[in-house]
């Protein structure tokens, strides 16, 4: 288990969470992928998908939970785990997908992610699933470096559309013990 230059808390994102859980899942994505896309696909992307209805049900899914990382009484991330099947999962075994990972701008660099992975793979190993899996964008250096310190390994690839943009993302998974 790691260190922390600071400690977080998490806590449950609920229904009731729903008007920051939008603000914070548009800003983060923003600030993580603008600058590398075209605004018309960002756009597309976000309206899709990050705006209320979507986000609404994707908290209601009892298959998905959601979870803040907290630092005081502050947010500084969240992340998503989805239970259930998926042809994208690696086959053979039961698992669980990280979805989402993110840590807000200022709060980078601090370890936070890294808390934020450790949290996920006790929250699995608990409920007794022992291989985790997701997928990451290509060209997503950083979080590529954090997977791959965490022993996740690349089983294969698939399409992630972004707007009108078909990029490809590394699936990657690890076995938790
Ligand atoms: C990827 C992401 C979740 C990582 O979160 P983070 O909190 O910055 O992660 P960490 O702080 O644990 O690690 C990041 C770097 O900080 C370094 N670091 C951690 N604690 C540190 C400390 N106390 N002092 C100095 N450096 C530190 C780590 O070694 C790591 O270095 P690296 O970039 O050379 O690999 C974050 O950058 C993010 O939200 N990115 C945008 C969204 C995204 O890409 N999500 C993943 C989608 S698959």
């Amino acid at each position: 288990m790691h260190e922390y230059a600071i400690s977080p808390t998490f806590r449950t994102i609920t229904p009731a969470d729903i008007d920051t859980f939008v603000s914070i899942s548009r800003s983060t994505f923003y600030d993580a992928f603008a600058y590398c896309n075209n605004a018309h696909d960002m756009d597309l992307y976000m309206e899709k998908h990050l705006t209320h209805p979507p986000l609404a049900a994707e908290l209601a899914d009892a298959s998905n939970v959601f979870m803040y990382c907290m630092v005081g009484s502050e947010i500084a991330g969240y992340f998503k785990l989805k239970s259930g099947a998926s042809n994208d999962a690696p086959k053979g075994v039961e698992s669980i997908e990280l979805c989402r990972l993110y840590v807000i701008k200022e709060h980078q660099n601090k370890g936070l992610g890294q808390a934020m992975l450790d949290y996920c793979f006790s929250f699995a190993q608990q409920r007794g699933i022992n291989t985790m899996w997701l997928g990451v964008w290509e060209h997503n250096e950083g979080a590529k470096r954090l997977y791959t310190r965490n022993s996740f390994m690349q089983y294969g690839s698939h399409d992630f559309v972004l707007g009108t943009d078909v990029q490809t993302d590394y699936l990657m998974m690890k076995q938790l013990k």
